[in-house]
């Protein structure tokens, strides 16, 4: 495929209006409800928010793999220049196997049971970069060996329930890697593991960064392990981005209630000597989502205005770099309380 190159200005990911819709009862429920999303080349956005705020389905989104019966309504992802959502299925396709890359949390699901872990990133190398079986199978004993994995040409033979979660999670990113992927993005990718293997994994992630400049878009739900790698946060709330900005500003200064809330919730991330908050009560059910602003039922800066008027994402004053979709970014209170 040849495209006119995009300017340089043009960041690699650009999601705008995003909308997908899945069916409920008699009418529709947007789990992504109008996402817009920027990511430049070689960056690491984190993409925070509760279970349950469509983070999966944004991903799921912007690669073009919303599961029946769900579907796009509205809005364009638009990626190294094009907009995905225009391409027949075989372009997106050929897209996804070359320049786009999904890890998630679950790699049992991603790795073929019946086919030892190296056979399956040598398909993967013979059916995107269109290598012999020797070349491929050499590059997939490097792309193992490049991920961590201890005596890669033996574990070229494993299948996959012979590997420890570490070990499987790793197995997965190096068959993401080896179609050198100019975004990855990676949902949830150390959920699942214990608390030593995930730092592991996160180091992994940020080392294969650096050395191959790919974007990285991270999913977690855990701010703490957001903090460790990403350059910008945005942080969804019940469809939609809430809040948006560099990693830093934004958990030391949130400008969105929500936000201020995940970090109050979080030991790790409070600064001494102020108190931890849970978040009370819970993000709307499908279907169920109040008028105006979405989060109003859980925030302690509610006013009449959040009822009938939603807001939506601007840079509040003396935050330029900050994005809030908070009618009240301005009154949000510092995470260390008044001090
Ligand atoms: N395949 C699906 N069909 C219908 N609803 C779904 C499907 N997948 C997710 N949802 C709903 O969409 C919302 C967002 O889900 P998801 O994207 O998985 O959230 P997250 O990844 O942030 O936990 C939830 O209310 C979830 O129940
Ligand atoms: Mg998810």
């Amino acid at each position: 495929m040849s495209g006119p190159k995009p300017p340089s200005s043009e960041p690699l990911l650009d999601v705008r209006g995003l909308r997908t819709l899945f069916p409920i009862g008699d009418g529709e429920f947007a789990p992504v409800d109008g996402v817009d999303l920027r990511l430049g080349a070689g960056e690491t956005l984190g993409l925070a928010g509760e279970s349950g705020s469509g983070k999966s389905l944004l991903a799921l989104s912007i690669l073009g793999l919303v599961p029946e019966p769900g579907r796009i309504a509205a809005g364009s992802v638009r990626f190294g220049g094009r907009d995905l959502l225009q391409l027949d299925p075989e372009a997106l396709r050929s897209v996804r196997g070359r320049e786009l890359a999904l890890i998630f949390q679950e790699p049992a699901a991603a790795l073929n049971p019946v086919l030892s872990v190296g056979e399956q990133i040598v398909e993967v190398l013979r059916l995107h970069r269109g290598l012999d079986r020797r070349a491929a199978r050499a590059e997939a004993v490097r792309a193992l060996g490049e991920v961590g994995i201890a005596d890669p040409e033996q574990r070229f033979g494993s299948y996959s329930h012979q590997l420890s979660g570490g070990l499987r999670q790793r197995a997965m990113i190096a068959m993401a890697m080896v179609s050198r992927p100019k975004l990855l993005i990676a949902d949830e990718p150390t959920t699942a593991l214990d608390v030593t293997i995930q730092a592991q994994v996160l180091e992994l992630l940020a080392e294969l960064q650096s050395s191959t400049g790919m974007a990285l878009l991270f999913i977690s739900h855990d701010l703490a392990v957001l903090s460790q790698i990403a350059d910008r946060t945005a942080v969804m709330y019940a469809g939609r981005i809430v809040e948006s900005g560099p990693t830093r500003a934004l958990f030391q200064r949130p400008r969105h209630p929500y936000t201020l809330g995940l970090l109050r919730s979080l030991p790790e991330l409070t600064p001494p000597g102020a108190e931890l908050v849970a978040l009370p009560g819970q993000p709307p059910r499908p279907g169920h989502r109040p008028s105006g602003c979405r989060f109003r039922s859980r925030c302690s800066l509610v006013q009449e205005r959040c009822a009938s008027e939603e807001p939506h994402l601007g840079s509040p004053a003396g935050a330029s770099d900050q994005l809030s979709a908070c009618h009240f970014a301005a009154d949000v209170p510092a995470l260390g309380g008044e001090r």
